[in-house]
C-alpha cells in the first residue's frame, strides 16, 4: 500500500476545521469558548464531551476520550489511520498525496520500521516452526485442534532459544532490534543482553479488527508457569481496545449475527469455531472494558459472556457488568451464560458437542435474571438489615445504567418481589438513592472508566505534575505561550547541555512549536501519533484540565514563572559542577584544558541563566 505523505496529513489538519467535521457527525452547542454535547463514546445524559476550534482537540471529561481531527474520525467512524486520512480528505475535497514509490528498495532502506510488518513476518516465523516439532503437534492435536483449525488460526511455535527470533528478523539490524523490543518479542536481561521473550511455547497470534497481527500469546506444552506469556502492549497493540477474533467476526458472511459471545481464553474460541461455533471472542487477560462493549454492539444487538462456572468466572462476569452497564440501551441486551464449574467453553465443547454449548448459550441469563441472583446471593433479604443493603446495592447498580431505559423497570420489578416492597415505593426509593450517588459522583469528579481495566484511558488529571510536565502541559494546551518565553534559544541550548535526560519532551515540544508558531493542539498532537510514551504522554498532559493543573499546586503559575523554576533547577547544577571543578583544581593543582573549557562554558550558561530583570 502507499504510504500517505506526512506532510499532506499536516497540511490536512490545517485546513480542516475540527468543530465543521464532529458537527457533521453530532449536534454541538456552542458554550462559552468551545462547543458541546454528550459524547459519543460513552452514554451519558448530560454533556461533557468538549472540542474547542482554538485548540483543534476534543476533550470528554467524563470517559477521558482526547484527540485531533483524525483521531476523533477513527474513533467514532472505527477507520484505521489511513482511512481515516483518506476519510477526512474527502470531507475537504482535497485529494490525497501518497509517497512516489518509484525504485523500491533504496526507498525501503530509508523508511522507517514497520511494526506491522515485523509481526507478520515473526507470525510467519512461527507458524513455519511448528510443522518441525513433533512434541507441539501432538499437543496441540492431542486438544482435539485439526490442522485446519490450526491453519487458520496461524498457529505456530517458539522453538527453545534464546534468540531464534533475533537472529532470523533483525540480524545485526539495530532498528529492527529496537522495534522488536518495543513490541515484546524481546526483552532486556540485566546486563543489557537480549533475548527472546517466547521460547519453547505454541504461539498464538492476536489479530486487531482488521487482521492484522498486533501481538502474540505464547502457551506452554505442559503445566509448568506461567500458562501463557502476552505480548505486552505497543504502539500497535493496546489490550483493551482488542478482542481476539474480532475480525472473523467482521468478515463473517452473514451480518445478522444474533449474538456474540465474549469467552475467557482465545483457547475457548479456537475449539468453537472448531466446533462451528463462530461468534465467539475472547477477551486479552483483561477485564472487559466500555471500548470493547462498544466495538461487538457495533457487530451485534446481544453480547453474552460465556464465563467458567467458577468463582473467579463469577467475579469476572460482575466485573465485567459493572464496564458494560453504560453501554446499554433499549435494543443492546447484555447476558451471562455460566457453564458447570469443572467446564470452560473448551472444554465443553470438546466433551459434550456444540448442541450442549448451544444449549448452555440458549438458556443464558437475562441481566435482570443475572442481577437479581447474584443479589440474592449476597444478601439476606429475610432480615430488614439485609433488605436495605441489597436495595442500595441494586441502586449503585441501576445508577450505571442509561436512564429511563427498560432493563431498569425489569430489575424493579424482580427486586420489588425478591424484597416484598410495592414497586411504586421501591422505584421511589431507588431514584432517591441514584440522585445522591450521583450528585456525590458529581462532587468527586468524573470517575475513571473500566475499572481497572489496563486498557481504557486514564484519566488525564491524576497524572502526577512536576514542574516540567506543567510547562508540558500548558504548552500543549496553549501552543501561543511558546512567545511568552524570553530567550528560548538560549535557554534551549543550556537545558540541552545540562538536563538533556530530564527535559527532553519538553524539549521536543519547543522545537515543534518553534517550527510552527502558530500551530494548534490538534496539530501538535498528530506529529506525535506513533511516538509511543511520549505521545501518551503529551496527550494526556493535553486533555488535562486548568483547573488540575492548578489544583496540583501549580495555583496561578503563569509559564514564565515555571520556566524561572526550571532555571533554578539547572542553577543548581551548574553551581554543583563549578564547585567540584574548583575543589578538583585545588587538590590536583590544576586542571585539564577541557575542564578549564568547561568551567567557562558553566560561568557563561549562568550568565544566561540570571532571572531577567522584571519589568
Ligand atoms: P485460563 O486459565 O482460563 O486459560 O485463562 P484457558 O484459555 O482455559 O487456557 P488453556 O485451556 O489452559 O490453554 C484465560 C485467559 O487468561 C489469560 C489468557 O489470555 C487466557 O486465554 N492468561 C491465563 C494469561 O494471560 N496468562 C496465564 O498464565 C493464564
Ligand atoms: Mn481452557
Amino acid at each position: 500500500m502507499p504510504y500517505i505523505k506526512k506532510d499532506f496529513i499536516e497540511r490536512l489538519i490545517d485546513r480542516v476545521d475540527i468543530v465543521d467535521v464532529i458537527g457533521a457527525r453530532l449536534t454541538l452547542k456552542r458554550s462559552g469558548s468551545s462547543y458541546m454535547c454528550c459524547c459519543p463514546f460513552h452514554n451519558e445524559k448530560t454533556p461533557s464531551f468538549s472540542v474547542s476550534q482554538q485548540k483543534q482537540f476534543y476533550n470528554c471529561f467524563g470517559c477521558h476520550k482526547s484527540g485531533n481531527v483524525l483521531g476523533f474520525i477513527m474513533d467514532y467512524d472505527q477507520l484505521s489511520f489511513p482511512e481515516a486520512v483518506e476519510q477526512l480528505a474527502k470531507e475537504a475535497g482535497v485529494q490525497v498525496e501518497y509517497e512516489e514509490s518509484a525504485g523500491h528498495a533504496p526507498e525501503k532502506k530509508e523508511r522507517e520500521v514497520d511494526f506491522y510488518d515485523i509481526l507478520e513476518r515473526a507470525a510467519l516465523l512461527f507458524e513455519a516452526e511448528l510443522p518441525r516439532h513433533p512434541e507441539a503437534l501432538k499437543y496441540l492435536h492431542d486438544r482435539g485442534l485439526s490442522d485446519d483449525t490450526l491453519r487458520r488460526y496461524h498457529v505456530g511455535f517458539a522453538p527453545e532459544s534464546w534468540d531464534y527470533l533475533i537472529k532470523n528478523l533483525a540480524g545485526d539490524n539495530q532498528k529492527i532490534l529496537k522495534a522488536m523490543t518495543d513490541l515484546g518479542l524481546v526483552n532486556q536481561g540485566q546486563q543489557g543482553k537480549v533475548y527472546d521473550t517466547f521460547r519453547n511455547r505454541v504461539i498464538i497470534p492476536i489479530r486487531d479488527k482488521r487482521g492484522r497481527t498486533i501481538a502474540f500469546g505464547g502457551r506452554v506444552l505442559d503445566n509448568s508457569k506461567p500458562k501463557y506469556i502476552n505480548s505486552r502492549e505497543s504502539p500497535v497493540y493496546k489490550k483493551g481496545h482488542e478482542l481476539f477474533n474480532l475480525d472473523a467476526i467482521r468478515n463473517l458472511r452473514d451480518k445478522n449475527l444474533p449474538y456474540i459471545m465474549i469467552t475467557e481464553g482465545y483457547m475457548d474460541v479456537i475449539a468453537l469455531e472448531q466446533a462451528g461455533i463462530h461468534n465467539a471472542v475472547a477477551s486479552l487477560g483483561t477485564a472487559t472494558t466500555p471500548e470493547q462493549m462498544n466495538l461487538l454492539f457495533k457487530q451485534a444487538d446481544r453480547i453474552i459472556f460465556c464465563y467458567d462456572g467458577d468463582a473467579a468466572g463469577r467475579n469476572a462476569a460482575w466485573h465485567a457488568l459493572n464496564t458494560a452497564l453504560p453501554a446499554l440501551s433499549d435494543d443492546k441486551q447484555l447476558q451471562f451464560c455460566f457453564l458447570p464449574p469443572e467446564h470452560d467453553p473448551d472444554t465443553l465443547v470438546r466433551s459434550q458437542g456444540a448442541k450442549a454449548m448451544l444449549d448452555y448459550l440458549e438458556h443464558a441469563e437475562s441481566l435482570p435474571e443475572y442481577i437479581i441472583a447474584t443479589l440474592r446471593n449476597q444478601y439476606n433479604v429475610d432480615d430488614e438489615g439485609g433488605r436495605i443493603n441489597c436495595i442500595d446495592r441494586a441502586a449503585e447498580i441501576l445508577s450505571l445504567m442509561p436512564d429511563a431505559i427498560l432493563t431498569r423497570a425489569a430489575v424493579e420489578k424482580r427486586l420489588a418481589d425478591l424484597v416484598g416492597w410495592s414497586q411504586e415505593g421501591l422505584h421511589g426509593s431507588i431514584d432517591d438513592s441514584i440522585e445522591k450517588l450521583r450528585a456525590r459522583k458529581a462532587v468527586r469528579g468524573p470517575e475513571s472508566t473500566g475499572a481497572g481495566g489496563s486498557g481504557s484511558r486514564m484519566d488525564p488529571n491524576t497524572i502526577p505534575l512536576n514542574p516540567m510536565r506543567a510547562v508540558v502541559a500548558r504548552l500543549v494546551k496553549d501552543p501561543e505561550l511558546m512567545r511568552a518565553i524570553p530567550e528560548p534559544d538560549k535557554l534551549v541550548a543550556v537545558l540541552r547541555e545540562y538536563a538533556n535526560d530530564r527535559c527532553q519532551v519538553l524539549l521536543d515540544l519547543m522545537g515543534k512549536i518553534k517550527a510552527n508558531p502558530d500551530t494548534t493542539t490538534g496539530a501538535l498532537l498528530e506529529k506525535y501519533r506513533d511516538s509511543g510514551k511520549i505521545g501518551d504522554l503529551i496527550s494526556l498532559l493535553a486533555a488535562r484540565s486548568d483547573a488540575a493543573i492548578e489544583e496540583e499546586g501549580f495555583v496561578e503559575i503563569k509559564i514564565i514563572d515555571l520556566m524561572h523554576y526550571i532555571k533554578a533547577i539547572l542553577q543548581e547544577h551548574l553551581t554543583a559542577r563549578k564547585q567540584a571543578l574548583r575543589i578538583k583544581g585545588r587538590r590536583e593543582g590544576g586542571l585539564s584544558n577541557e575542564e578549564l573549557i568547561e568551567v567557562q562554558f558553566l560561568e557563561t550558561a549562568t550568565r544566561q541563566l540570571q532571572p531577567s530583570r522584571k519589568s
